[in-house]
């Protein structure tokens, strides 16, 4: 048993539950400055205390995070492209010293299954794996597939496996249709990215549905900080994930903390 692994990982999935509910504002990395991250600090630190952990890169934390925040950060070490050219073409791009450095807890990585830099991406995750289990820190492999491939079980199941195969800890996908038979078919936990922007029933639908299927919770961006109430968004996502609340009742706290943050706001 490796401790300072299982510590880490417990530190992102929480034993009581097995449920995680993680911030994701790392999309800066390859989208430059994303509707409502533009001032990361402003957006990431009311949120926070509702999250139990943070996705982001270590520019955004070394600027815009207060480092005496007690929540374990999932560091992104992949980049390299932006969306102006091929997103595959990604490699690492923070070494393991300053992730040790920055404390984090979970290093994560992008795949992209399908794509022109497959293999580039798939042997990048082999080679972080080695890096992380020399030194107890666990690997989240983010699934992305091909252009022209359907974000349907087949394509994300085959990339989730990989990943688990490559040695991934924890694997970041999309909810899919038959999406049991992609928990079935892979071996580690497996969190929800929440896609672009919807509406905010769609968006906690969503998490429910992960949840139930078997995924361990929601990593989730945009979903939250472009809400017209993040805080209560934030809330909604969390009751969901930890209480097991319905998508009504979740939906009715989003509505209470937008409510109450009207009011403040006519003082
Ligand atoms: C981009 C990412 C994002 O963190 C991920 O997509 C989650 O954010 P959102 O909920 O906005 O989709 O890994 O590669």
């Amino acid at each position: 048993m490796n401790w300072g692994m299982e510590n880490r990982l417990a530190r992102i999935i929480k034993p009581a539950d097995k449920r995680a509910v993680m911030l994701a504002v790392d999309h800066g990395y390859f989208l430059g400055p994303t509707s409502g991250l533009e001032d990361p600090r402003q957006t990431i630190e009311p949120l926070i205390p509702h999250a139990d952990s943070i996705m982001l890169t270590r520019g955004v934390l070394r600027t815009s995070v207060d480092p005496n925040f007690d929540k374990p950060v999932v560091l992104r070490v992949s980049g390299g492209a932006s969306i102006l050219k091929e997103l595959s073409n990604e490699d690492i791009t923070v070494s393991i010293d300053d992730c040790i450095r920055l404390n984090v807890s979970a290093m994560a990585l992008s795949i992209f299954v399908g794509s022109e830099f497959e293999k580039e991406t798939l042997v990048s995750l082999a080679k972080l794996v080695d890096e992380g289990e020399k030194y107890g820190i666990p690997v989240l492999a983010v699934t992305a597939v091909g252009k022209d491939m359907a974000r349907d079980v087949r394509y994300l199941g085959l990339a989730c496996r990989i990943a688990a195969e490559l040695g991934a800890h924890i694997v970041k996908t999309y909810y899919c249709d038959e999406f049991e038979q992609l928990i079935e078919s892979c071996p580690i936990p497996v969190i929800v990215a929440g896609g672009k922007k919807t509406p905010e029933l769609e968006a906690l639908e969503l998490t429910y549905n992960s949840v139930k299927g078997g995924a361990v919770g929601v990593d989730m961006g945009r979903n939250i900080f472009q809400s017209d109430c993040p805080v209560g968004m934030i809330q909604a996502v969390r009751a969901i994930v930890h209480d097991n609340v319905s998508v009504k009742e979740a939906y009715k706290i989003y509505e209470g903390a937008k409510g109450a943050s009207a009011k403040r706001a006519a003082g």
